[in-house]
């Protein structure tokens, strides 16, 4: 972690390294493309979705776009999990999104917190019980997103490893996982990254790689105090 200033007093940490960034960047331009060319099929007697699918050159390129979103999704997953197996293995980085006891305790003291039944909220550590149940949330979202897209690219293979069954049931949940993760993305992540009273109107850490030393020690501590080398909640060194 390093630190920088930006001139007026404000010290900034790095929270993101590039690689973090470019993963970022391009997971989103791809998720975007796969909605954008995913739900037009799934609606295909709205307006809206011939109009879509007419302005992207036809049903025919809407498919072959959406696979090629799909193989790049795939291989942004298979890179996200081969360096994050490295990293923690190599010890470089702790495994900081592990779900742990600790988190459900949090969540507890944050709900009750916000009901006026305790005087602070939870402290965290790198990532947030929010942010680990989102990140999970994802990744399991993502596998089964690429394994029933990966059937429904190749219907008569998988048939043949086992009962014909799999195609439709992989369409089903393909289908809906889809409509739904455009939902918890729509509603979920814009609300944390852009509209959470934290953060508002943006929280642009994932791009610059930057966040305030400010914002560390509110959202957080315990990471703060693990880079400055002293105890929770203490100053010195
Ligand atoms: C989060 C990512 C994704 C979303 C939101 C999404 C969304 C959708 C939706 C809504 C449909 C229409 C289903 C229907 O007709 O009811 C669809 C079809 C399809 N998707 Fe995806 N998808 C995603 C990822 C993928 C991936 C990773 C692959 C491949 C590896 C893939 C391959 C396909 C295929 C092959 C079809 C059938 C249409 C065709 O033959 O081209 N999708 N997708």
């Amino acid at each position: 972690m390093s630190e920088g200033s930006n001139g007026v007093g404000t010290s900034y940490l790095l929270r993101f390294g590039p690689a973090q960034r470019v993963e970022h960047f391009v997971t989103m331009v791809d998720f975007v493309g796969l909605v954008a060319t995913g739900l037009p099929q799934k609606f295909y007697t709205a307006r809206w979705a011939q109009w879509l699918i007419g302005n992207l050159g036809g049903i025919d390129t809407v498919r072959w776009i959406h696979r090629f979103f799909g193989i790049v999704l795939l291989v942004a997953v298979v890179v996200h999990l081969a360096t994050a197996f490295r990293a923690i293995l190599s010890r470089k980085v702790g495994f900081t999104m592990a779900v742990n006891k600790r988190d459900f305790n949090d969540a507890v003291q944050t709900l009750r917190y916000y009901l006026g039944l305790e005087d602070h909220p939870a402290a965290f550590d790198r990532y947030d019980y929010k942010q680990k149940w989102e990140y999970w949330s994802l990744m399991i979202g993502n596998v089964i997103m690429i394994l029933s897209g990966l059937t429904l690219m190749y219907p008569a293979f998988v048939a043949r490893l086992g009962p014909g069954e799999i195609i439709p049931a992989a369409k089903v949940a393909h289908s809906n996982e889809g409509l739904m993760a455009f939902l918890v993305i729509t509603i979920w992540h814009i609300f944390n990254a852009h509209l959470h009273p934290d953060v508002f109107p943006f929280d642009a850490s994932i791009f610059t790689g930057q966040i305030s030393r400010e914002r560390m020690e509110h959202e957080h501590p315990l990471e703060l105090a693990r880079i400055e080398g002293r105890e929770p909640g203490g100053h010195g060194h």
